[in-house]
C-alpha cells in the first residue's frame, strides 16, 4: 500500500520538535489559516453558483470593485484569526484600517496577519485560479496590550512566515518560515493539506516572462528594452523565451516559484507605485522567494529592505529567478547612468 502524506499539522508539530521553546501559537495560526482557506474553496468550487463572483457597487480602499467572494473571504479569514486567540489583530486589503482584536484571549499573543482574502477576484467569474496571500509578523509591541500599527509597519524582513492558498486545478498551500518553503496539496477526501512540494527551490534560471504587455508602452525604457529584448532573442532561438500572464498573481507566481521565470509589475505613467500592495501582496511573496532562492525587486531596492509608512501603499515588483531579476536590474542600473535603455539586443 502507498504510503500516505505527511499532513500540515503533523508538518508543523515536527517542525516544533526542534524547538523545544516554541508555544506552538505559529502552528495554531497556519492550521486556522488553513481552515479558513478549506471553507473558502469549498465556496469557490461552487463558483457557478448565482451571486458568489458578481460585482457589487462596493469599493474597497485601493477603489476597486469588491466581490461578494472578496467580503466572504475576508469575514472567513478574520473569523478564525479571532476565535484561535493566536493573533492580536489584522490588516486586510478589505478594511481600510488595521482590525484589533481587544481582548485578553488575543491580548496575549505575540502574533499579527495581513492577507489578501481573495486575489485575482476579476478573473472568478471564469472559472480562472484564485489565491489567498498572508503574511505573518511577530509583534513589537508587548504581549499583554492590544497591538498597534507598529506591529504591522514593519519591514518584509522581519516577517516570521508568510505563504498563499492557490485555488486551481487543485488547492495548495504554500508557506515559507525562515527554514525553507514547503508546499501541501489539499486532499479533499479527507479534508486535509498534505505534504506534496518538500523544500521547494526556485529554479536559478528562467525562460518565461510574465506580465501585463499591453502596458508595454507606458512602462519606462529600461523595463521595455528588457522584455524586447527577450523577444528579440527569440527571433534567433525561436521559443527560447515564453510568456505567460494569468492576472492572479497567485497563479503566476505559483508558477514562477516552481518553473522560474521573472514576474513583473511595473510603475506606469500615471501608476507611478504600480498596482500591487507591499503589505500584503508583496512582501509575503518576496520572503517566500527569497526563502526558495529566488530574488524580489522595486527596481532598486530589494521588496523586504521598504520601511513601510502605510499598510495600504503600492510598490513597483519585479521578482522570480535570480538570473532573471539580475538582468532586468541591470538595464534599470544602466538607464539610470545614461539616461537611456540597452540596446534590445544586449544578450547579458
Ligand atoms: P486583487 O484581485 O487582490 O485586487 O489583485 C489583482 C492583482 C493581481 O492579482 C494581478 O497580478 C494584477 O492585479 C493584475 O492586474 P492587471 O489587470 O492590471 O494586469
Ligand atoms: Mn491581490
Ligand atoms: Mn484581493
Amino acid at each position: 500500500m502507498k504510503q500516505e502524506k505527511m499532513t500540515l499539522d503533523e508538518f508543523r508539530l515536527s517542525e516544533l520538535r526542534l524547538y523545544p521553546n516554541a508555544t506552538g501559537e505559529l502552528s495554531n495560526l497556519l492550521r486556522e489559516i488553513g481552515l479558513a482557506a478549506k471553507r473558502i474553496y469549498s465556496v469557490i468550487s461552487r463558483n457557478g453558483e448565482p451571486g458568489i463572483s458578481d460585482s457589487t457597487d462596493m469599493r474597497n480602499t485601493s477603489g476597486e470593485i469588491v466581490k461578494p467572494l472578496d467580503r466572504y473571504a475576508h469575514q472567513e479569514l478574520l473569523t478564525v484569526l479571532k476565535h484561535s486567540l493566536s493573533c492580536a489583530g489584522i490588516v486586510s486589503e478589505e478594511e481600510e484600517n488595521i482590525l484589533v482584536f481587544n481582548n485578553k484571549g488575543n491580548n496575549n499573543s505575540r502574533y499579527v496577519v495581513m492577507f489578501d482574502p481573495i486575489d485575482g477576484s476579476s478573473n472568478c467569474n471564469n472559472c480562472m485560479t484564485v489565491g489567498t496571500i498572508f503574511g505573518i509578523y511577530r509583534r513589537c509591541t508587548e504581549a499583554g496590550t492590544p497591538c498597534s500599527a507598529k506591529d504591522f509597519l514593519q519591514t518584509g524582513r522581519n516577517l516570521a512566515a508568510a505563504g498563499y492558498i492557490i485555488y486551481g486545478v487543485s488547492t495548495m498551500m504554500v508557506y515559507a518560515t525562515k527554514r525553507g518553503v514547503n508546499g501541501f496539496t489539499l486532499d479533499p477526501s479527507i479534508g486535509e493539506f498534505c505534504l506534496s512540494h518538500p523544500a521547494i527551490r526556485c529554479p536559478e534560471a528562467g525562460r518565461i516572462y510574465s506580465v501585463n504587455e499591453s502596458n508595454i508602452l507606458n512602462f519606462g525604457s529600461a523595463v521595455g528594452q528588457y522584455i524586447k529584448s527577450m523577444q528579440q532573442y527569440n527571433l534567433a532561438y525561436p521559443g527560447f523565451f515564453t510568456a505567460r500572464y494569468v492576472g492572479s498573481m497567485v497563479a503566476d507566481l505559483h508558477r514562477t516559484l516552481l518553473e522560474g521565470g521573472i514576474f513583473l509589475y511595473p510603475a506606469t505613467e500615471d501608476h507611478q507605485d504600480g498596482k500591487l500592495r507591499l503589505m500584503y501582496e508583496c512582501n509575503p511573496f518576496a520572503f517566500i522567494f527569497e526563502a526558495a532562492g529566488g530574488m524580489a525587486i522595486d527596481g532598486y531596492r530589494e521588496i523586504l529592505s521598504i520601511a513601510p509608512v502605510n499598510i495600504h501603499q503600492r510598490t513597483p515588483l519585479f521578482i522570480g529567478s535570480r538570473d532573471m531579476v539580475t538582468r532586468l536590474s541591470r538595464f534599470i542600473k544602466y538607464e539610470n547612468r545614461t539616461g537611456s535603455g540597452y540596446p534590445p539586443t544586449c544578450s547579458t
